[in-house]
């Protein structure tokens, strides 16, 4: 790290030094000024990491020199060298966002340690600014895809994460996202610097999951030996993500509703009424509504959580995301095995496109996993992709539409002009829902129906 510079500024010339002896010794680099020009002119030379004024200087006040570095760079510390008959001017100077003051007169080891602090606080202020900034940048630039179904989902997420709604249900295939999702929408909203916390209830037995949700008192049940706070109460101000959803045992739904109605509930064993702010968000793979009909779930308590529900659609259903997510997925890996695969060839992309992928992005992003491991080239080939696309889902119908394949390999042009032309005699010419159909953006399909115009009347 280079050397972090010091500024003195006091017009007492012992002060600047002595101060200048005892920061030099622990490595700062000083400079020096006995009024307020001459320190704006050494403040705007020299990149300052950290400010002493004086409190009295003879063009001016160390109060209005405070002010004016402050505009001028609010991160770099200041420190007020105050008399003890002046604490009026040491509650203002920290008002004006000083970083502390020092009373004169002070020993040298006093400041050099006050100068330390503040330059190491500053520092860490900025590393928590920018872990910070990534985190929530993480947030829903995570969630990868280009089809009109994703970006309505990336636009919903981002309206809910910011608003009241305390009770979002995400629904879908497995592998779709839904766990990726609830975490985007925690990362998008104010409660990301709260807990985020997940539970799975499938397999876990009904008491065992209501004294991890809402805690219990010690002697509640047997091996109760102390009082355990629940998720609920640990989440406050965050969010619980409960997966699996629609395996909740039947005889905790009513304790779960009755938290999602007032957000109160009592611990096991417990009598106390406990109050918490959370945001719950439930996901499921399976059909709540069956299991509904079935009396499996409770009816209003599925109503309850239905209230804003986002469903993933399969991967199937918007193959426009999966170059993009290729692209993602190579990026990851590369850096991750530092690797430099640069992307799929034609003939591995349109396997790709027509594999139904019944695990979903999961799916996908374990078979870009798998080929960048085996594939020996930069360049991906539909034979590094032979094993996961054979393998994955259903035996016959998975390799069958792969052996679909014609022997010469397969034109992917007249593959798309084909769907294309599909999805505009399927939905009358229409050319917004032909594109959702096929998961493309209006553009992205008019781009398409120009080229091929251009393609059929050339040949
Ligand atoms: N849109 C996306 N962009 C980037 N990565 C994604 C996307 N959707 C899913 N993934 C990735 O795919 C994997 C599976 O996603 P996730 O675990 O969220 O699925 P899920 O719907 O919760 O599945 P399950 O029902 O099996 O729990 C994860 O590694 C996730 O990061
Ligand atoms: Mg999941």
């Amino acid at each position: 790290m280079s050397k972090e510079r010091v500024l003195v500024v006091d017009d007492e010339k012992l002060i600047r030094f002595t101060l200048r002896e005892s920061l030099a010794r622990e490595g700062y680099v000083v400079h020096e000024a006995a009024d307020v020009a001459e320190a704006i002119r050494e403040f705007e030379r020299h990149s300052i990491d950290c400010a002493i004024l004086d409190h009295r200087l003879p063009d001016g006040d160390g109060l209005d020199l405070l002010r004016t570095f402050k505009e001028q760079a609010p991160d770099v510390p200041v420190i007020l060298m105050t008399a003890y008959s002046t604490i009026q001017k040491a509650v203002e100077a920290m008002r004006l966002g000083a970083f502390t003051y020092v009373n004169k007169p002070f020993e040298s080891d006093e400041m050099v340690l006050s100068v330390r602090t503040a330059l190491e606080t500053t520092r860490l202020r900025r590393e928590v600014q920018t872990l910070r900034r990534l985190h929530q940048a993480e947030g829903l630039t995570d969630v990868i895809g280009e089809s009109v179904a994703m970006r309505e989902i990336v636009e919903l997420v981002r309206k809910l994460a910011s608003s009241q709604a305390n009770t979002v249900l995400l629904l879908g295939e497995s592998g779709t996202g839904k766990g990726l999702v609830a975490r985007a929408l925690h990362n998008a909203s104010a409660r990301r610097d709260r807990p985020f916390l997940t539970i799975t209830c499938t397999a876990i037995p009904e008491t065992l999951l209501e004294s991890e949700l809402f805690g219990h008192e010690r002697g509640a049940f047997t091996d109760a030996k102390a009082a355990k706070p629940g998720l609920f109460e640990v989440a406050d101000g965050g969010t619980v993500f409960l997966d699996e959803i629609g395996d909740m045992p039947f005889g905790l739904q009513s304790k779960l509703l009755q938290v999602l109605e007032d957000r109160t509930f009592k611990r096991l064993g417990g009598v106390r009424d406990i109050t918490v702010d959370v945001r719950v968000v439930a996901a499921t793979n399976t059909d709540l509504e069956a299991a509904v009909r079935e009396g499996r779930f409770r009816t209003d308590l599925f109503y309850r959580l239905n209230t804003f529900p986002i469903t993933l659609p399969p991967l199937r259903e918007r193959s426009a995301d999966i170059p993009v997510l290729l692209r993602f997925f190579i990026d990851k890996f590369n850096r991750e095995f530092n690797k430099q695969a640069t992307g799929a060839d034609d003939d591995a992309m349109a396997a790709l496109m027509r594999h139904p992928w019944p695990g979903n992005v999961r799916e996908l992003r374990n078979a870009v996993e798998r080929a960048m491991i085996l594939g020996p080239g930069p360049e991906l080939t539909k034979s590094d992709f032979a094993f996961s696309l054979e393998a994955g889902g259903d035996p016959d119908r998975g390799s069958g539409r792969l052996l679909d394949l014609p022997a010469d390999g397969l034109d992917v042009e007249e593959l798309e002009r084909d769907l294309v032309r599909q999805a505009l005699e399927k939905t009358g010419g229409n050319q917004s829902r032909a594109a959702q159909l096929l998961g493309m953006t209006r553009d992205q399909i008019r781009y398409r129906i120009e080229k091929y115009r251009d393609t059929s009347r050339g040949s």
